[in-house]
């Protein structure tokens, strides 16, 4: 219990410290935390239920399926996804998976996150035609599905119920090749392409304003 407490006292520190990337686990314990306890390490940016801060541009993860969060910290914690200069959500989010958990740990936050009751996020972003998104969003329903369900064999992540604002970000760094250029990121590097057809953020909003229609 003392153990706990004070693993959560630093994990704490190192939320608000998080430009402090000299931050390193304090006693080197091997002890896997339990999710919900390794999940107050991130309520600071994601919010008490996991369901994202657009001031701080971190998206809503409750009820994100365990094998893409798992995924995801682990590509932000080998610089796969979040190193790039220009990515400073990114660089955000990457010290917070970077030095606070092994393995086992990643496992079972992933795994918590997952199992985090979902809200569908609401419309933040104006101008969308989700007419025309419907069209565009075409092309995406190979990978994540008709109803923005996601595809775990494809590694393809759902997109129903995430906020337009974070949507429209990333299909800006794939594009811009802030996400998916880094050689370590293979399911990024199959996104790039497809950021690519959408021809400018107009686009972009259509095709999230479609998505926002979709039921998560
Ligand atoms: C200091 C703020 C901060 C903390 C603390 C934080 N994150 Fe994040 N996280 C972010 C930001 C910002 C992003 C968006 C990065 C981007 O734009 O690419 C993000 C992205 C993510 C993603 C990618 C989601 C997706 O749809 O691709 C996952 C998964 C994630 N965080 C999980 C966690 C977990 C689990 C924790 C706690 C162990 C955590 N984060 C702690 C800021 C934070
Ligand atoms: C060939 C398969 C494929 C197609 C087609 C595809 N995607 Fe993706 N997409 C992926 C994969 C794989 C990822 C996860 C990348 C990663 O692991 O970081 C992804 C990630 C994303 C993300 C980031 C989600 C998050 O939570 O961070 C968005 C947004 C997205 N895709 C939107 C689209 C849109 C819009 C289209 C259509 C224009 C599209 N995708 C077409 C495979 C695809």
């Amino acid at each position: 219990m003392h153990e706990t407490s004070r693993r959560l006292r630093f994990f704490s520190f190192c939320a608000l410290a998080v430009a402090a990337l000299g931050c390193t686990r304090p006693d080197g314990a091997n002890k896997a935390l339990p999710g919900d306890k390794l999940f107050a390490a991130c309520t600071s940016c994601h919010g008490n239920k996991g369901d994202g801060n657009a001031t701080l541009g971190a998206p809503a993860i409750a009820g994100l399926p365990a094998w893409y969060v798992e995924a995801q910290l682990v590509k932000f914690r080998t610089g796969a996804r979040g190193a790039h200069p220009d990515d400073l959500e990114g660089l955000r989010m990457r010290p917070m998976s970077r030095q606070m958990m092994d393995e086992g740990e990643v496992k079972s936050v992933a795994t918590y996150v997952a199992s985090l009751p979902s809200a569908k996020s609401a419309a933040t972003l104006q101008g969308g035609d989700a007419a025309a998104g419907q069209v565009a969003y075409g092309t995406c329903t190979a990978c994540h599905g008709p109803q923005g369900q996601g595809n775990e064999a494809l590694k393809a992540p759902p997109l129903a119920g995430q906020s337009d604002w974070y949507l429209v970000a990333q299909l800006k760094k794939f594009k811009a090749g802030v996400r998916g250029t880094n050689p370590l990121d293979t399911t990024g590097g199959t996104m790039r392409p497809m950021a690519m057809l959408l021809a400018d953020e107009q686009a972009m909003k259509n095709v999230a304003a479609h998505i926002s229609t979709l039921a998560r």
